[in-house]
């Protein structure tokens, strides 16, 4: 008899790959997936512990779903992710409706929790402190995968311990997937259909520099623009210390790469910065995105930033504003400052009241749509290659794609075209979106 489970993510595309991982164990004991905890069997949070609000989200997620446990009796609940990691067995003292726990190192124990529950009726949480290399191989069914495009962890963990960052404790060290595994999993993907890798990592620029046998981040760049039926390449998250002119000149070299790059800042002031632990000031930052525009004059840039990091001035704050208006970021992700137990930053005095993180964060993001409104209005006229991904959301006789820098395009057309690459006018400019019409 099948088993229906329930799976809810938070946070970022790592953890979204990993749930993909969690999926593929449970399907092969027989679990599928519903789209209703009501139907569930099994609910699995895969939480995310990067910024307060994340956190809350899931108990306040666990204090809903109690409901169904009392119509339910033996609907299990279980929680995984960067939550699970911090908390381990702390987490049934939070909230009694939680059943088991792990924490991404220990995907591979579910099996295991799931027993324990079910036949010894016991709570249990499963956790390692350190990262485990061998959870990194559990790659997801490839028939799992939806759409045309594919994430592949590169990486693990991070070692750069930013001072407001929680994810070096609940991730663990930095480890880096063998290459030679990272290139059979892309065939195995494109044999399926897959047209658009995205290579996953915390800080993809330092891969395989702990290795000496192993590839740099560039060079597993050229092997994996070599492989056969692949259209395009990304990657997330570069850190601005790392990024390297071997990969400023990937962007030039190769085809498949595509002309964009995540490349978060969090402050544009060197005193924050430093207190950040960052490892760059702005004009080093600076210096790196002018030599990309350089080089390849028609990319685009995406980033993070944080407001309201403890002791910052409103003069801080506008060398951030400064920072934005040069370098004219097609997307921005701002988040204000929370303070993460076990960060150096938890620790540091001056904490910026809320009302002050609220209003800074307002004036950047009012700052920030006008320049990517500005930005896709510049697109008109232009004509752009798009990779079409499926039919539109809003407009089912309309396909949707997105161009090489990033941004989505919608534009009228036929289903056949799902998964090549179209040559597409822009017609019109949008605050998050393009429209267009086939050359
Ligand atoms: N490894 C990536 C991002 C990791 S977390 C990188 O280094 O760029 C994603 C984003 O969350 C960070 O870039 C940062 O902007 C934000 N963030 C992390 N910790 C935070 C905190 N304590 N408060 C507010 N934002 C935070
Ligand atoms: Fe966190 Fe910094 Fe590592 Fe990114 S590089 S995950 S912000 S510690
Ligand atoms: Fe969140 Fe963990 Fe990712 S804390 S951002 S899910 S690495």
């Amino acid at each position: 008899m099948t088993k229906k489970v329930y799976i809810k993510t938070f946070g970022c595309q790592m953890n979204e790959y990993d749930t993909l991982r969690i999926f593929s164990i449970l399907r092969r004991m027989r679990y599928e997936k519903v789209v209703e905890p009501a139907d569930a069997d099994l609910i699995l949070l895969n939480s995310c512990s990067v910024r307060q609000k994340a956190e809350q989200k899931l108990y306040s997620l666990i204090g809903r779903l109690a409901r169904f446990k009392k119509k339910k009796k033996r609907l299990i609940i279980g929680v995984g992710g960067c939550v699970g990691q911090q908390e381990g067995s702390l987490m049934f003292n939070k909230s009694p409706y939680i059943d088991f726990v792990f924490g991404p190192h220990t995907i591979d124990k579910i099996p295991e929790l799931l027993k324990e529950v079910e036949e010894n009726h016991k709570k249990k949480a499963f956790i390692l402190d350190k990262s485990d290399p061998s959870c990194l191989e559990i790659t997801p069914f490839p028939e799992l995968i939806e759409g045309i495009k594919a994430y592949v962890t590169i990486m693990q963990g991070c070692d750069n311990f930013c001072s407001y960052c929680i994810v070096p404790y609940v991730r663990g060290r930095e480890v880096s997937r063998p290459s030679k595994l990272i290139i059979k999993q892309i065939k195995e993907l494109v044999e399926k259909g897959i047209k658009e890798v995205i290579l996953l990592g915390q800080n993809v620029n330092s891969y395989g520099l702990k290795d000496n046998n192993e590839l740099t981040f560039p060079q597993l760049l050229y092997k994996v623009n070599n492989i056969e039926g692949l259209k395009r390449i990304r990657f997330i998250t570069s850190h601005p210390k790392d990024l390297s002119e071997d990969l400023i000149m990937a962007f030039k070299d190769l085809e498949k790469l595509c002309e964009h790059i995540h490349l978060p800042f969090q402050s544009g002031s060197n005193r924050i910065l430093k207190l950040m632990n960052r490892g760059y000031t702005r004009e080093e930052y600076l210096d790196k995105i002018e030599r990309l525009k350089e080089l390849k004059p028609d990319i685009s840039f995406s980033a993070d930033v944080i407001v309201g990091f403890p002791g910052e001035s409103e003069e801080d704050f506008s060398q951030t504003l400064d920072l934005i208006q040069r370098v004219q970021f097609d997307q921005l992700y701002s988040f204000q400052y929370s303070p993460r137990k076990g960060t150096k930053a938890a620790l540091l005095p001056d904490e910026v009241d809320p009302q002050t993180k609220n209003k800074r964060l307002q004036i950047l993001q009012a700052m920030q749509r006008k320049i990517s409104i500005q930005k896709n209005i510049e697109k008109e006229g232009k004509v752009v290659e798009v990779l079409v991904e499926g039919r539109s959301k809003n407009d089912i006789n309309e396909l949707t794609g997105r161009t090489r820098g990033n941004k989505i395009v919608n534009f009228p057309g036929k289903i056949e075209w799902i998964g090549s690459i179209k040559k597409v006018k822009i017609t019109k400019g949008y605050a998050n979106s393009l429209r267009g019409v086939l050359v």
